[in-house]
């Protein structure tokens, strides 16, 4: 049985990647859908096609008892995981020592080491032609003050889908960067970036998250490494590479 396992699917960006997909006949027969609000993941199933299998799994990516759990449900089934979405992720706008050290350890250990572990736990059940598509952000291009924290974990997203990419070469499984610019989803509301808190994200455009799930997708599938929408961000990523960091940084002010 071939599967997609989706995380953060109750809302924002994943609720998205769970339409598109199940919209792309990719032969996916079943989802696993991942995050802690089970009424909107049973909301969102109500919405997909009675012909897809979606198996609700509520779980507290940051709690190391959801990865046993999952585990255990992969050994027991043992799918074909053709398609993995990692997307839960949250952030928080502010200076480091102004944000509850607790939190940015939580924000660290869901944008990267739930993203690791789950990747390492689901690579043995990866058909080759199978694909990883990791939600990174703009934020991983230049170092963003006032979002240190969460700028510093989309850093290592991209790292490690970079490198994790070489590594699956061999198994034909493509690794995909997603880097979305803003978008006007909860994660707003998370991360405390209500109007006038944040000059930078007062002023950038935002990008729609349906296009980026639908892009994306496509990007995947024809094996890029990176993703990113709209002209302005594409340059962002560009300038990010070639001006020195120190310099980027003080137009990357949030
Ligand atoms: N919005 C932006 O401006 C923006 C820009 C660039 C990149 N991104 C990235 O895009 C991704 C999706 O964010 P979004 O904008 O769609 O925001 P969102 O609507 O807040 O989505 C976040 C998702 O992650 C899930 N989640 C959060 N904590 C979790 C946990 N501990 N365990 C399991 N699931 C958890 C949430 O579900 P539950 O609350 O139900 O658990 C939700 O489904 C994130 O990785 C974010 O960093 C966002």
């Amino acid at each position: 049985m071939s599967i997609a396992i989706i995380t953060g699917a109750s809302s924002g960006l994943g609720k998205e990647y769970v339409l598109a997909a199940a919209r792309k006949h990719t032969g996916i027969k079943e989802f696993w859908l991942i995050a802690r609000r089970t009424d909107l993941l049973e909301e969102l199933k109500e919405k997909l096609p009675a012909d897809l299998c979606v198996k609700i799994l509520p779980m507290d990516l940051n709690d190391r008892a959801s990865l046993t759990q999952l585990s255990a449900l992969l050994e027991e089934e043992k799918p074909q995981v053709s398609l993995l979405i990692n997307n839960a992720g949250f952030g928080k706008l502010g200076y480091v020592w102004e944000i509850d050290p607790n939190v940015q350890r939580d924000m660290v250990d869901l944008n990267c080491g739930a993203l690791t572990a789950l990747t390492s736990l689901v690579i043995p059940y990866m058909p080759a032609g199978g694909g990883i598509l990791n939600v990174c952000s703009i934020a991983s291009f230049v170092p963003n003050v006032r979002m240190t924290v969460y700028s510093s974990t989309k850093a290592y997203v991209m790292s490690f889908s970079r490198a994790l990419r070489e590594e699956l070469k061999q198994k034909r499984i493509n690794v995909l960067a997603v880097c979305p610019g803003p978008m006007s989803t909860e994660f707003l509301t998370r991360a405390h970036i209500s109007k006038g808190a944040s000059k930078t994200f007062d002023t950038l455009p935002y990008c729609d998250p349906k296009e980026i799930a639908v892009k994306s997708l496509k990007a995947l599938e024809k094996g890029k490494a990176v993703y990113t929408n709209r002209f302005l961000y594409k340059l962002y990523r560009v300038l990010g590479k070639l001006i020195p960091k120190a310099l980027m940084m003080k137009f990357a002010k949030c």
